[in-house]
């Protein structure tokens, strides 16, 4: 079990209602917040629920290795598009001076494993990315989406236990105390709004996998709780795991979110518009609203994820009323 003198180090603000969650399971467990803010420390504490605050920035490398040191579980669920700062916290981990390793929860994001088809129709063959398939997870390179945090991570699995929980695009901000739109809404709405519409491809039956903060949430508590039980088994490519609460097709969530941003005046027209891939959006985001997002986690499921959560095409209308667009 995880001892009362043990502490965890996370950083994040989208995540918050996660620390809020651990604290209700594990009251005794000493949790530090990461953040970067100008707010003061007691209003930081305050909204995050976290017992200790730092303030700093992820390029600080030489900090957040220091600071992992002295941790026994950190938490990256600030950024996983590129090494930081995963890769300072990998370092101190790997100096700790304790008998145990130290214990390293990376969230990561779908966007790995898109087919990149550029029709917007469904594609029965294109793959399904499944967690309890190993040689899935060995297929992980530097070039998907969250690669360059990926693979340091999964390289660092033997000299350190690591978890590495990857949801697919997450919404649900109006159901948390601490709404914010996350970096899923944010791609989403920030194409369509240049654009003056909502553009879906092809006949727009090209799938995209959601996941539900709350359920994310619920999971992450549960694999704090199981990295704090005891030592990892396994390698550290039969420790990661897809979360998925549903899976949409882009016409229908192309349909919610035009009503949802027209209603808000950022969008011409309430419904959504069917166009060529390369009229899809700007640089990467194209890909994704043409491509289909396959996942399947079965070995998140077998350590207890469900999903219980409304589906986001429900959801995206309270969510999108409550953050700045
Ligand atoms: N949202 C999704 O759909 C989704 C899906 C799958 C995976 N993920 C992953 O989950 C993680 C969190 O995503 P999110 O949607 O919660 O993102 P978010 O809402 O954009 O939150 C990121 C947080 O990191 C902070 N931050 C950014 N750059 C920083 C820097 N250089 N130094 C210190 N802090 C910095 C931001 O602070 P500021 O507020 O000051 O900018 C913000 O609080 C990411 O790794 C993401 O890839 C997200």
């Amino acid at each position: 079990m995880f001892s009362a003198s043990s502490e965890l180090d996370t950083d994040f603000t989208h995540l918050a209602p996660y620390v809020k969650a651990l604290k209700q399971a594990q009251p005794d467990w000493p949790v530090t917040a990461y953040v970067r803010s100008s707010k003061p420390e007691a209003e930081l504490k305050a909204s995050l629920g976290a017992d200790n605050i730092i303030v700093g920035d992820f390029s600080d490398y030489e900090k957040i290795k220091k600071i992992s040191k002295e941790h026994d579980i950190v938490v990256n669920a600030g950024n996983s598009f590129t090494e930081e700062p995963v890769a300072a916290i990998i370092a101190g981990l790997k100096e700790k001076d304790s008998a145990t390793k130290g214990k390293l929860i990376h969230i990561s994001g779908a966007g790995n494993f898109i087919d990149f088809g550029t029709s917007g129709n469904f594609n029965t063959e294109s793959k399904v990315w499944n967690d309890s398939k190993q040689e899935d997870i060995k297929a992980i390179t530097k070039d998907m989406f969250n690669g360059k945090s990926d693979v340091p991570v999964l390289e660092a699995g033997s000299a350190i236990d690591t978890y590495i929980v990857c949801p697919s695009v997450v919404y649900g901000g109006a159901s948390i105390s601490s709404p914010t739109k996350g970096i899923g809404y944010t791609l989403l709405t920030s194409n369509a709004k240049p654009l003056g519409y909502v553009p879906y491809v092809g006949d727009g039956t090209a799938v995209l996998s959601t996941c539900h903060v709350l359920d994310l949430v619920d999971f992450l508590v549960k694999i704090t709780k199981h990295a704090a039980e005891g030592p990892a088994s396994g390698t550290a490519y039969s420790r990661y795991y897809m979360l998925e609460t549903s899976r949409v097709q882009w016409k229908d969530l192309a349909t919610e979110l035009a009503k949802a941003m027209h209603a808000r005046g950022l969008v011409q027209s309430s419904e959504p518009k069917a166009v060529p891939f390369e009229q899809a959006g700007e640089g990467e985001v194209k890909h994704l609203v043409a491509a289909n997002m396959l996942i399947e986690g079965e070995r998140a499921a077998a350590l207890g994820f469900e999903a219980k959560q409304p589906s986001i095409l429900v959801q995206i209308h309270e969510d999108l009323k409550v953050v700045p667009i």
